[in-house]
């Protein structure tokens, strides 16, 4: 019974919502792909099989050290810290920050993407990364989990003077991100991907982040072991997928070849 109220909330949730109500469509295209969906198990294997340190991934993009956001600005990070301590509600948690700080200031992209930004840590590494290129910009879309009431809160450790940089499009990916890559006009340097981690919206986001990307261009997702999205895309771009192992999650990157 007590199931049944929490789905009535949720759908409530949603439809008093309509920004977000969109976002319906892809939990019913979630049902279809239902098999897909249980790939966790074959995914974290992969994974497991196919992983290398860090380090390498980072050497095989032609970088040799990793950068880390909190050493080369100590100040913008102990203020990002002290605004986390204030938030009052929990909220996803980070990407790896120091490989998209270290991936941001190698490559030099002026045109990133990002979906997935709670707290805003992999934000943050984008503006410090790019903090050196005047005309970076970060698209970031976030549509908050269903009442959790974190929406004031989205991107709160983002410190004010960055946020000129840095436009959040608060909608479900399926709207956002399209929108994100119209506004770079239909191409991009550089995405993240951190925000619905089913199957099905991998598959939805993934192939358009790809198709924008410029030649030479970086995608990279996080908690790729939740189903097998990542491998599968992969093999449809022909790239050799670089894995690492991240706080016991693993990050996927593709690099577009140029
Ligand atoms: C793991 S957190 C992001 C963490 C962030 N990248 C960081 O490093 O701090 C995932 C975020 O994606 C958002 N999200 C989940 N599904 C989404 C969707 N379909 N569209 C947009 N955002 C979504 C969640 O509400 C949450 O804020």
């Amino acid at each position: 019974m007590s199931a049944i109220i929490d789905k009535a909330n949720t759908l409530w949730w949603y439809l008093s919502r309509p920004h977000y109500s969109v976002q319906l469509i892809q939990l019913f295209r979630r049902f279809l792909n239902r098999e897909k969906e249980r790939t966790r198990f074959e995914a974290t294997q992969w994974c497991q099989q196919v992983a290398i340190p860090m380090e390498e991934v980072l050497r095989k993009l032609g970088i040799d050290k990793i950068e880390y956001p909190w050493e080369v600005y100590p100040d913008y990070w102990r203020e990002a810290e002290r605004r986390a301590k204030q938030v009052p509600v929990v909220m996803g948690g980070a990407g790896a920050v120091e490989f998209i700080f270290t991936a941001t200031r190698a490559f030099k992209p002026t045109r990133l993407v990002e979906t997935g930004v709670a707290y805003g840590w992999s934000t943050l590494a984008m503006l410090l990364g790019t903090l050196e290129r005047e005309s970076a910009r970060v698209i970031s879309t976030d549509m908050p989990y269903p009442k959790m009431g974190n929406e004031p809160y989205v991107g709160y450790v983002i410190p004010e003077d960055l946020r000129e940089r840095w436009i959040l499009i608060r909608k479900p990916d399926i709207l956002a991100v399209p929108k994100a890559i119209k506004h770079f006009g239909g191409t991009i340097d550089f995405a993240h991907y951190d925000s619905d981690k089913s199957y099905t919206g991998r598959m939805f986001t993934y192939p358009r982040l790809w198709k924008a990307l410029r030649n030479d261009g970086i995608l990279i997702s996080d908690d790729i072991q939740d189903n097998i999205a990542f491998k599968e895309f992969a093999q449809q771009t022909g790239v050799e997928p670089l894995v690492f192992e991240y706080k016991g999650k693993y990050v996927g990157v593709l690099r577009k070849e140029r």
